[in-house]
């Protein structure tokens, strides 16, 4: 199978492994002739854009007057230059208070911009970057926009006859060039991650299976990640007989796919993804449109691949290992059936009382695989686990779950400084889990099901460091915005690769 997602390069080039450029950056110190000119404009600027009068013949002026343009954060004013000016036209992008401006802000904003750009068939930009006013280096903020742009220039075409061909190149003028460049190819790096889970998420799930999936972490090895791929007989004869059970009722069966990156000596931390590539719901199927959407139950397992080709592209110094449970939840002679007990790798029998409740069962056995295997310093799992987190907290958020509170705080930061933004939300309620006939129940009787479904999960962390995200919501998206297009979206990518590079030590 082949995937196509568009990448960008600087003109020093990254890395070049696919097809489609649809943005180029150019980090100079000087604008080009001819483009459309970008220039900033805080709300608190001591600059003025006064240096255009001639440019416009003061249009500039009359139109900023004219929308009562105060440079509020994501606010334009787009001007036609006079013929005899130096640029074909100007627009002003407002950055609102100096002291309010992120690097988040300013990658949604290179996400939003981009789109304009390409809707009006702006082929040159020339971004005045310095003018921007903010306590964040001006060399992060530039790259932040770039990166922006980049994953909203993101299209999965696998299905489109047309592919999509409008290319805008920047000119963005910096003062550090070289900082610039530096953070730039990091984000692009971490780009590379977000682009796998997006193509991972996005493919349908007759050709995303759990062997296809393998296949592409295999691909991983070329960039030194060891790979480990288990299969149903393996899988029964470790004991993990959830994860072998879920995986029944498709001809090909579960696999435990193990991706290691070990940039350093340090006791490993385990990303834990749950790798559900089709979830029909299996006997206790799932009724209405929504099933139509369960391609995407893999997106943990895609998020966590992500990471690791993102740590792994960046060369970090850090020692991470992603354990994915798949498997397609579905209906056949061989699936499992409501009211069987399944004995998880753990020790804990469980009861499927709800076959839907699937992917704490996957979960379970990849949890203890990665603590037996790499006895990890911490462990995050990833999921799209429950339709009650988002009706807890919708999908502007995922939900956090972790009796540990620095790392509640670790991944609420990084969260904030990538734009993927997680809410913590209780565990508790182990007491409604009771069966009658096992250890567990796979379903809570009465409870809050995000909390119920994390309290399952709970069960399976031992005493290793542990937190659960719940991306239920998150993974595909119906509308363009910000840095984020339609379709997969790679959620916690950025997130979990901010949280290892920068925040977990
Ligand atoms: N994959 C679903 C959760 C889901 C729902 C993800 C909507 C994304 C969008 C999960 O396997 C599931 O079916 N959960 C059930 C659990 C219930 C049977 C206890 C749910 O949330 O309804
Ligand atoms: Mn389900
Ligand atoms: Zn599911």
């Amino acid at each position: 199978m082949k995937l196509f997602s568009s990448m960008s390069a600087v003109t020093l080039a990254v890395m070049s492994t696919s097809n489609a450029f649809a943005a180029d950056f150019n980090f100079t110190s000087k604008l080009a002739k001819g483009d459309a000119l970008v220039v900033f404009q805080n709300v608190d600027s001591d600059a003025n854009l006064k240096f255009l009068d001639r440019d416009t013949r003061k249009q500039l002026q009359r139109a900023i007057k004219t929308d009562a343009f105060t440079g509020k954060y994501g606010k334009t004013v787009d001007v036609l230059a006079p013929v005899d000016s130096k640029y074909s036209r100007i627009v002003v992008v407002g950055l609102g208070q100096s002291s309010e401006l992120t690097a988040a802000k300013m990658a949604k904003l290179g996400g939003n911009i981009h789109a304009k750009l390409e809707a009006k068939k702006i082929a040159n930009v020339s971004l005045a970057f310095e003018s921007v006013q903010s306590d964040v280096e001006n060399s992060e903020l530039a790259a932040q926009f770039a990166h922006g742009a980049n994953l909203r220039d993101y299209t999965f075409e696998v299905y489109k006859k047309e592919p999509q061909a409008f290319n805008v190149t920047y000119n963005i003028d910096v003062a550090d060039k070289k900082q610039t460049i530096k953070r730039y190819q990091e984000l692009a790096n971490i780009e590379q991650g977000v682009f796998l889970a997006r193509d991972l998420t996005s493919e349908i799930a007759t050709e995303m299976t759990p062997v296809d999936f393998a296949l592409e972490a295999k691909s991983l090895e070329k960039l030194g990640v060891k790979i480990t791929i288990l299969e149903p007989a393996q899988l029964k004869e470790l004991g993990m007989g959830a994860l072998e059970g879920v995986g029944r009722g498709s001809k090909e069966g579960a696999r435990l796919i193990v991706a290691h990156y070990e940039g350093n000596k340090d006791t490993p931390i385990a990303l834990v993804g749950k790798g559900i590539t089709f979830d029909s719901g299996g006997y206790s199927l799932k009724k209405g449109p929504s099933i139509a959407r369960m391609k995407s139950d893999m997106a943990g397992a895609a998020a966590v691949l992500g990471t690791i080709k993102a740590i792994a592209l960046n060369k970090a110094d850090v020692n991470v290992v992603a354990v994915m449970g798949m498997a397609a939840n579905m209906v056949s002679r061989y699936s499992i059936a409501p009211g069987d007990v399944l004995r998880t790798a753990e020790g804990h029998s469980v009861e499927v009382v709800n076959t839907d409740a699937e992917g704490r069962l996957v979960l379970s056995d990849a949890m203890w695989y990665a603590r037996k295997h790499f006895k990890p310093e911490i462990m995050v799992d990833v999921a799209t686990l429950t339709g009650s987190k988002i009706r807890a907290v919708g999908n502007r958020y995922s939900a956090i779950f972790s009796e540990d509170d620095v790392l509640v705080e670790q991944m609420t930061l990084a969260g904030k400084q990538v734009n993927e933004q997680v809410w913590r939300l209780p565990l508790g309620y182990k007491d409604t889990l009771s069966s009658d006939i096992a250890d567990f129940t796979n379903l809570g009787s009465s409870g809050p099901g995000a909390t119920t479904a994390a309290t399952f999960l709970q069960q399976f962390a031992g005493d290793t460091r542990w937190l659960h995200i719940d991306i239920a919501g998150n993974a595909l998206s119906s509308k363009a915005k910000g840095e984020v297009p339609v379709g997969g979206t790679g959620y916690g990518v950025r997130l979990l690769s901010e949280w290892l590079l920068k925040n977990h030590k």
